[in-house]
């Protein structure tokens, strides 16, 4: 094979020699000689089959396989001039294309082609200086391109006597000076490309007259100006493309019934668009693509704008208009590109934008729009700009994270709100720049965790644990179950009659008989569960979960109302909390509230699952925490099972053996006590940090703080407090006793800030690390009768080791435990102004993160 195929590669070789070595003074050998010269093996560009340059695909011949006709050699590399007794010999060619090339200067025999060239495309080269008046020679010449070249100087005169040009390309060189007069001698004209020069001057007077035939006309990038020309003598005309010159004047002498695009941007036209009817001439049926973005326009929009049906492309920004509502732009169906940057418009952003379904880009920006962002699912959307407005109210959602070809959005400078989790921080600090208070600031990247491997070691940790575990817990949960069984039968009997008042910080009469009874039909008030908007629940499956609000159900007593536990059809398992009336905030209010609730995410949350209005009601919904609260696991259970200080004990059920429990050993880890604080720092630093408008909680407690199936601590009851009176407003403003910051004492006046939440939250720490309660617990070292002022004096004295929880302390780093004394210490400080804030917390807990070594203990 190896010499066969050897023998058949010189053979091929040999060909290409013989082929190369033409007679000289053919067309052949011209052209050969021209590659040859101009650098390129002329062996590669042959397909080796034939010698004769005819059947080359570059060249085409005359019928008599003698004369070559065309040469496009585009793209090959061709550099250098073109050199003498070469092309300029093909005395029948009729189209020369070398584009793409390295080709810097013209040979001078090659003017020698007027009298049969037609085409010349030297576009993409390196020619350079001035185009010489030898180009008057191609008479013949239809189409000229040379455009992305180097040329300077002026446009040769002589350009004028190619009457038969129909296609002219200059576009993207260097020629100055004015549009010579005599170039209205191309009276055949149809496309006029000189964009990207630096022409100078006004257009020559006559133009419109002169060329007849022209459709297609670019004079953008180029510095000329003086008014509009004349265009209406152009009655085929359905291209103009001015932008980037210093052209004045109206431009309404450039609506033609042709004209399918229009771009006058970046130029200096002034005048009141609005005054002129234009519909008495014009009917706006063809136009496509209209720009006269960045100009010096008067008055409002065009009245019959809305007309344009064929409209796709619409910019106006950037001009002087007078203050206007928004246009009636709704007819425009296949509108893809809105501009109205910058136009002055006032009022509200029309819902019926909403129709333009085919929008991509929508640009409003810079101007005084008031009022609600409407729905704009518009599905095609990409790039979305409302910066710089007075827009109220909170950006929908779906706006947001559920369209999907959204690109980039950018809200900043408004007055909206925005609470959501899943901006990098780098969106944060661009697309919502210049909100009040300069909020929400940059999302630390970390308060969105996803769970890593390193939590993983310690569940199995806990799993081998809970095993062990599950044994004893199973039996005291059997002797429960048993219990409240048949208690509950007799609550139920029992339940309008027998209704014990429970006491808690905040005193609530949970007679609901009152209240349920009050709720004309159930059947026909509907519970929003958000993420399962199919399952049409009302408050009476809410009734049939919670047994009518039974006591028996009852799993606290909160501030805000009593929460009760029910299993709703569809495997839900939820806390439903009703909230205490004496709000004035009305029924919408209060569902927009809850909505907004409903969307705040985040993996540190208990989250809101859904809502019901029911009456004077309003009930959350929220997920059921399968393991509890701090409060239970850290001081009122041994065993931590479930339970708050005011829980009823008894709402123990035998079905319940999704309860998890947590061994006496699992949270009496340094490891474990770590994680719930870091969990719940991050809460509250979203809360602080990563919503607009922040959200302070007002009442950061041990009880507040739940763990979820999975054993992540999630805090709940934020943000209840614009849903509940006013006057229960102040009473959690007051804070929970022993979780209250000093300055709530000194003063009646003084609100609760995310300040006052770091106090709250060093309690917390205190709590984890000491093993103590807040209040009434025993602190041997000193007489003092709170945890914070016993804590913060040994701490100061430099004994912090001393209130560290005998239980914890052989699990982990004494020293980073006493690290976490210190922070306790810091968000406990007398003066708001000294304590950190929560994303500096979250820092702080992260350095102090328990060692791997730490792990099997
Ligand atoms: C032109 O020449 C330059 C170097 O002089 C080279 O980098 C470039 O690739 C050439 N372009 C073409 C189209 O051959
Ligand atoms: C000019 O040449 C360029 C590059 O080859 C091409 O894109 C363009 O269509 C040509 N224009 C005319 C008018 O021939
Ligand atoms: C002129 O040539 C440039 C590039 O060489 C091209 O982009 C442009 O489309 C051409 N103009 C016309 C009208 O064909
Ligand atoms: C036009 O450009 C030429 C060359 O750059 C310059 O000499 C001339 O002053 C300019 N004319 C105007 C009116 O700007
Ligand atoms: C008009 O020309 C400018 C500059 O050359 C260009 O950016 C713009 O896209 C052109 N407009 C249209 C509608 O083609
Ligand atoms: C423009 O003309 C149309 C039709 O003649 C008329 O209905 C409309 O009111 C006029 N608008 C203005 C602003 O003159
Ligand atoms: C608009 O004018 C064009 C050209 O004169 C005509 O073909 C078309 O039917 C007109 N359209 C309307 C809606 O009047
Ligand atoms: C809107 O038009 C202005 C002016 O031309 C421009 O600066 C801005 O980028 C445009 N907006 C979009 C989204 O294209
Ligand atoms: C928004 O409204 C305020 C108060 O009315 C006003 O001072 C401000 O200029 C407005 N901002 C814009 C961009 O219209
Ligand atoms: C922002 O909106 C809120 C109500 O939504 C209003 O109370 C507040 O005054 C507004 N701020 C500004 C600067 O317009
Ligand atoms: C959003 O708009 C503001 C105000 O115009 C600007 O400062 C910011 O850079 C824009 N952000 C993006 C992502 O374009």
């Amino acid at each position: 094979m190896g010499t066969g195929f050897l023998a058949c590669l010189l053979a091929v070789v040999m060909l290409l020699r013989c082929s190369t070595s033409q007679q000289p003074n053919t067309d052949e050998f011209f052209v050969a000689d021209f590659i040859r010269k101009m650098g390129v093996e002329v062996a590669s560009l042959s397909d080796g089959s034939s010698s004769s340059v005819c059947s080359w695909k570059m060249v085409s011949c005359d019928d008599r396989k003698e004369k070559v006709i065309a040469l496009v050699a585009s793209g090959l590399g061709l550099s250098g001039p073109i050199p003498e007794n070469t092309i300029g010999k093909l005395s029948m060619l009729k189209t020369l294309d070398l584009s793409g090339n390295n080709i810097t200067g013209f040979s001078s025999d090659i003017w020698g082609l007027g009298s049969s060239l037609r085409s010349l495309n030297l576009a993409s080269n390196q020619m350079k200086g001035a185009l010489p008046n030898n180009l008057g020679n191609f008479g013949e010449l239809e189409s000229l391109n040379l455009s992305h070249n180097d040329f300077s100087g002026e446009m040769p005169v002589t350009l004028g006597s190619l009457s038969s040009l129909r296609f002219l390309n200059l576009s993207g060189n260097r020629f100055e000076g004015i549009i010579p007069d005599s170039f209205l001698g191309c009276r055949s004209l149809v496309s006029i490309d000189l964009s990207g020069n630096r022409l100078n001057g006004t257009v020559p007077d006559g133009f419109s007259d002169a060329l007849k035939n022209l459709r297609f006309l670019d004079l953008s990038g180029n510095e000329i100006n003086g008014r509009l020309p004349d265009l209406s003598g152009l009655d085929s005309v359905t291209y103009l493309n001015l932008s980037g010159n210093s052209f004045q004047g109206s431009v309404l002498g450039v609506f033609r019934e042709t004209m399918q695009v229009i771009d006058l941007s970046n130029n200096q036209f002034q005048g009141h668009v609005s005054q002129v009817n234009l519909s008495s001439s014009y009917n706006w049926s063809s136009l496509v693509y209209l720009d006269l973005s960045v100009n010096e326009l008067s008055g409002e929009f065009f009245h019959d704008l809305g007309r344009a049906r064929s409209l796709r492309h619409l910019n106006l920004a950037f001009n002087r208009f007078s203050h206007q509502n928004f246009p009636m732009l709704e007819q425009l169906s296949g509108l893809e590109y809105l501009n109205l940057s910058k136009t002055s418009l006032t009022g509200q952003i029309p819902t019926e934008i909403s129709k333009l379904v085919g929008l991509k880009t929508l640009d409003l920006s810079q101007n005084h729009i008031t009022g609600h962002i409407p729905d704009l699912s518009i599905k095609n959307i990409q790039v979305l700009d409302l910066s710089t407005n007075n827009l109220t109210g909170e950006i929908p959602q779906p706006l947001l994270d559920e369209l999907p070809n959204m690109i980039s959005f950018n809200f900043s400078y408004n007055n909206l709100t925005l609470c959501a989790a899943k901006f990098s921080p780098q969106t944060f600090n661009t697309a919502f720049v210049g909100s009040q208070n300069d909020c929400p600031i940059a999302a630390n990247p970390d308060l969105i965790r996803t769970k890593g491997a390193k939590y993983k070691a310690l569940k199995l940790a806990l799993a081998i644990t809970l095993s062990v575990f599950f044994l004893i817990a199973g039996l005291v949960c059997l002797a429960f179950g048993f219990r409240k069984r048949t208690r509950s039968w007799a609550v139920k009997q029992l339940s309008i009659k027998e209704e014990p008042s429970v006491s808690g910080p905040f005193s609530f009469q949970t007679d609901s008989s009152t209240w349920v009874a009050d709720v004309k039909s159930a059947t026909s008030v509907p519970v929003v569960i958000f993420e399962k908007p199919l399952l049409n629940f009302t408050f009476a499956d809410l009734l049939t979960a919670t047994s009518h609000f039974d006591r028996g159900t009852l799993l606290a007593e909160g501030k805000f109302g009593p929460v009760y536990r029910g299993f709703l059809p569809g495997g839900i398992h939820a806390a439903v909390k009703v909230l205490v009336h004496g709000s004035t905030v009305t029924e919408q209010e209060a569902a927009k509230e809850l909505e907004r609730l409903g969307r705040i995410k985040h993996p540190n949350l208990v989250p809101l699952t859904g809502y019901c209005l029911a009456g004077d009601q309003r009930i959350a919904i929220y997920d059921y925490m399968e393991n509890g609260n701090l409060q239970n696991l850290l001081h009122d259970l041994p065993l931590g099972v479930q339970a708050t200080e005011d829980w009823s004990t008894d709402t123990w059920e035998e079905d319940t053996g999704t309860i998890q429990s947590i061994t006496t050993e699992g949270l009496t880890t340094w490891r474990f006590r770590h994680k719930i604080a870091l969990g719940a720092a991050r809460a509250l630093a979203f809360l602080h940090h990563g919503c607009y408008p922040q959200i302070v909680h007002r009442d950061v407690k041990a009880s507040s703080i739940y763990l979820d199936s999975a054993l992540e601590p999630r805090l709940s009851d934020f943000g209840l407090s614009r849903i509940v009176g006013a006057s229960l407003e102040d009473e959690i403003s007051r804070g929970s006793p022993g979780y209250a910051p000093p300055e709530f004492c000194e003063s009646e006046n003084v609100s609760a800030t995310t300040k006052s939440d770091v106090y709250g939250f060093g309690v917390v720490l205190f709590e984890l690390i000491t093993g103590k309660k807040p209040l009434g617990d025993d602190y041997p070292e000193e007489r003092e009768t709170t945890l914070v002022s016993w804590a913060r004096t040994l701490v100061r004295k430099n004994q912090a080791s001393k209130v560290i929880d005998p239980k914890i302390r052989e699990t982990g780093s004494e020293t980073r435990m006493e690290e976490g004394l210190r922070i306790a210490y810091l968000c406990t400080a007398d003066l708001p102004s000294k304590r950190p804030s929560m994303q500096q917390i979250v820092g702080l807990l992260k350095d102090i993160e328990p060692m791997a070594a730490d792990l099997l203990k």
